[in-house]
């Protein structure tokens, strides 16, 4: 019985032949595991003379089994350094990479420019109360100047009184900075806007930044540099001029939309210079009104906001025509405007 194992095991040619003897000899019904199971039916006697032989016998096969095991296993490790070699020297293939795409790109450029000034990151939701949207920024129900912007209304929620809308610009998010943030304030809000509206130079979603300060005694001045440092720092030219235009903004007094000096360069309107003046933004200083809504003392408080498109500002700086090809999702056209990460 031993001899007869003993020789299958030393003649399992693998793993698998290996375990096969295993299963026969110890499983649960293989010919050792019967022996022992016979013990029970013995007389004393003769169980205290059987069970010493069957227990060595099944320590014997165990053992047995257990080397040829580690012959096997090593014989197989000898076998795959022999035939399987990796060669270090070859060049890595690592597929496609992506690239940062030029509006991510441009908002990493303003955060870090604006960080430079003393500015944080405040963000707020894309669905927003009409509230938020334009109550609290001086724009009441029936105010002609929410038809100034051509608003997405979501299907109102059982018991809302109002339907919600994709924000239309980012002024919601001063308002919910100004409600939870105690003065002096200065933040930028980077994000996603949503109007119905779709050309070369518009798309239904799009991006805006809002910059936002709130403090004691802020004037035009103050908007003012603050706009020029930043323009040149993004546009990284000192010749870049600015020309305010009185304007409206409901949740601004007063309010200016900002142009921006451009030369025809190579046939290209390029930033900088003063051969012709093209909008870039809007701003204003914050209506005192507003200032209230979040529960503010005007008389104490004061201070100025500004808003920008941010896919309009890629445009300019790295010289797309199509607003359209920012979402399009064309690789050809990532790769080609894209940013190396
Ligand atoms: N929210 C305005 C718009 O989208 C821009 C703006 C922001 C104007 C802040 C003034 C102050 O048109």
């Amino acid at each position: 019985m031993s001899d007869d194992l003993l020789d299958q095991i030393a003649a399992a040619g693998s793993l698998q032949a290996l375990d096969a003897v295993r299963v026969a000899a110890l499983g649960k019904s293989g010919s050792i595991t019967a022996m022992l199971k016979s013990l029970g039916a013995m007389d004393p006697a003769t169980r205290a003379a059987e069970a010493p032989k069957i227990h060595a016998l099944r320590e014997q096969i165990s053992t047995a089994l257990a080397e040829r095991k580690t012959a096997l296993e090593d014989a197989e490790l000898d076998r795959k350094l022999a035939t399987e070699t990796i060669d270090l020297s070859l060049p890595v293939d690592t597929g496609p990479r992506g690239t940062v795409h030029p509006v991510s790109q441009v908002m990493d450029e303003l955060a870090e420019i604006f960080a430079d000034l003393g500015f944080s990151v405040a963000e707020g939701p894309e669905i927003e109360s009409q509230w938020y949207n334009f109550s609290a920024l001086n724009m009441p129900e029936n105010h002609p100047a929410r038809a100034m912007q051509d608003t997405f209304y979501l299907e109102p929620r059982e018991g809302e009184d109002e339907p919600r809308v994709l924000r239309t610009h980012t002024s919601p998010v001063q308002i919910r900075t100004m409600e939870k943030t105690p003065p002096p304030i200065r933040i930028i809000a980077p994000g996603r806007v949503y109007r119905s509206d779709s050309d070369a130079t518009h798309t239904p979603m799009f991006h805006q930044i809002e910059g936002l300060v709130i403090d004691r005694a802020i004037t035009l001045g103050h908007l003012k540099w603050t706009l020029e440092t930043f323009l040149k720092a993004f546009f990284e030219r000192n010749d870049v001029a600015i020309r305010m235009r009185p304007s409206y903004f409901p949740f601004t007094e007063p309010s200016a939309e900002v142009d921006v000096g451009y030369s025809i360069e190579n046939g290209r309107r390029v930033v900088g210079g003063q051969d012709g003046w093209m909008e870039v933004l809007g701003s204003g200083m914050v209506h005192p009104r507003v200032i209230a809504n979040c529960g503010l003392d005007p008389d104490e408080w004061q201070g100025f906001a500004f808003g920008t498109g941010v896919d309009r500002l890629a445009m300019l700086k790295y010289g797309m025509d199509d607003l359209r090809a920012f979402f399009d999702g064309d690789i050809r056209w990532l790769k080609h405007y894209g940013f190396r990460a």
